[in-house]
């Protein structure tokens, strides 16, 4: 039995800084919980944030990372530093040398869970990403220990604070996505670049860890469909408000049997009764179907220093607590096997499809032609405006598989009387 352990943090920007200050300010509350004290005995840092917000003790902070993965005291070493460079070097150099490892970082897991899970098997230490998915939602231990006796049927996520954010602006001010991200990144949610979270990456990350837990398989980046919001524009708002929907950026995760899983992120029109449609600002929320517990809903802040250090720390005390019954439990996927993703192509949904149109005689019979003959089935057809010759057309469709709508999409596109796709756009969560 240990009589301590000992913590080290690489980096210490908003989420490190974060985690810093709880592993610290709550250091009593922690040691008793975990049943033997953690303490936070190093940390280094390339940044260093002039003052400390918090006391240090002397020899904590240090500018060489191998005074952290080289320390033979160290027991858990904790990286706060992003990315898939260092951040991977890192991970393998603790867990061969037998460390624990604890990391928020969705695009390392997303892309090397698989290999960085075997090595903490293979070394008898616990690999923990609770934070890598959501924030300070305990999602991940939701599913992988408190979902354990269910059978996660569907998924879907609002997995991205900024971009929910930057839709939410857009739905209840009116705005242009250039002016919501503009705003975005005034308050410090959107980054400089915000491809990672408006391209849609951050989210494709979060989807891969979170349904290769809920689906029992190890999911690869790579069989993720996603998309991001850029080309949302204030009329599809609009208009989806006006038929019942509120557009959010969801992750969908939908077992569906031998023929694989669907796992895509792209906008999608949400009906305004459901929970996803409430989640406002950048809060996130994961809404799951298992056989036995229904329906349920996660809530509550996906990024953010605190919530994340949250997390983060809270992986360090569950650590803890199995190093004290010498157990570990690397394997955070219930990883049974492989398992194929569906093509996005044999994706089956409603769409909404808004066209920019000559208007004139004829063109919605050409247009409903293209859908009769690819078997798209039309649910409802508007024309809301007309200035100056072209007129708008708004379709909604019902479900049909994706390669008909993109095929349809594309014979549209080509017609002298459409001018222009303005936006695809699939509908409802099923
Ligand atoms: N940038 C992310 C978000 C948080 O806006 O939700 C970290 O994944």
């Amino acid at each position: 039995m240990k009589d301590c352990i000992k913590v080290g943090l690489i980096g210490l920007g908003t989420v490190g800084g974060g985690v810093a200050r709880v592993l610290l300010e709550n250091e009593k509350n922690l040691g008793a919980r975990a049943g033997v004290p953690i303490r936070l005995v190093k940390i280094t840092t390339l940044v260093m944030k002039n003052p400390l917000p918090f006391p240090l003790a002397d020899g904590v902070l240090t500018s060489d990372v191998n005074d952290i993965l080289d320390n033979p005291e160290i027991d858990v070493v904790v990286e706060c530093i992003g990315g898939v460079g260092a951040a991977l070097e890192f991970a393998r150099r603790a867990l061969k040398s037998g460390k624990h490892f604890v990391t928020p970082n969705k695009e390392l897991i997303a892309k090397f869970g698989a290999e960085l899970l075997e090595l903490a098997r293979q070394n008898g230490v616990n690999l923990c990403y609770e934070a890598s998915v959501a924030g300070g939602i305990p999602i991940i231990h939701g599913l992988k220990n408190n979902l354990a006796a269910d059978n996660v049927r569907k998924l879907f996520g609002i997995l991205n604070g900024t971009t929910n954010y930057i839709l939410d602006k857009m739905t209840q001010e009116g705005a242009e996505f250039a002016d919501a991200l503009a705003q975005a990144q005034e308050l410090g949610y959107a980054e400089a670049n915000p491809t990672n979270d408006v391209d849609g990456y951050d989210v494709a990350y979060k989807l891969s860890i979170l349904a290769g837990i809920a689906f029992n398989t190890a999911f690869r980046f790579e069989d993720i469909h996603f998309e991001g919001i850029r080309n949302v524009s204030a009329s599809d708002i609009a208009f989806a408000k006006r038929l019942g929907y509120v557009i959010k950026l969801i992750a969908t995760g939908v077992d569906r049997g031998a023929a694989g899983v669907e796992l895509r992120v792209h906008p999608t029109m949400v009906p305004v009764e459901h929970p996803l449609a409430n989640v406002g600002g950048a809060f996130n929320a994961v809404f799951v179907e298992g056989d036995y517990i229904g329906q349920a809903m996660f809530y509550g802040p996906g990024a953010g220093s605190l919530p994340t250090a949250s997390a983060v720390a809270g992986d360090v005390v569950d650590i803890a607590m199995n190093h004290e019954i010498a157990h570990s439990h690397p394997s955070m996927t219930t990883n049974f096997g492989l398992r194929k993703s569906v093509p996005i192509g044999e994706v089956s949904c409603e769409y909404y499809l808004r066209l920019s149109v000559k208007d004139q005689a004829g063109v919605l019979a050409q247009i409903a032609t293209i859908c009769g003959d690819l078997g798209v089935s039309l649910k409802n057809v508007e024309q809301p405006e007309a200035e100056g010759g072209n007129a708008e057309l708004i379709l909604i469709t019902h479900p049909v598989r994706e390669a008909a709508m993109q095929e349809a999409i594309a014979r549209m596109g080509k017609l002298p009387v459409v001018n222009k796709v303005e936006s695809l756009i699939r509908v409802g969560l099923a």
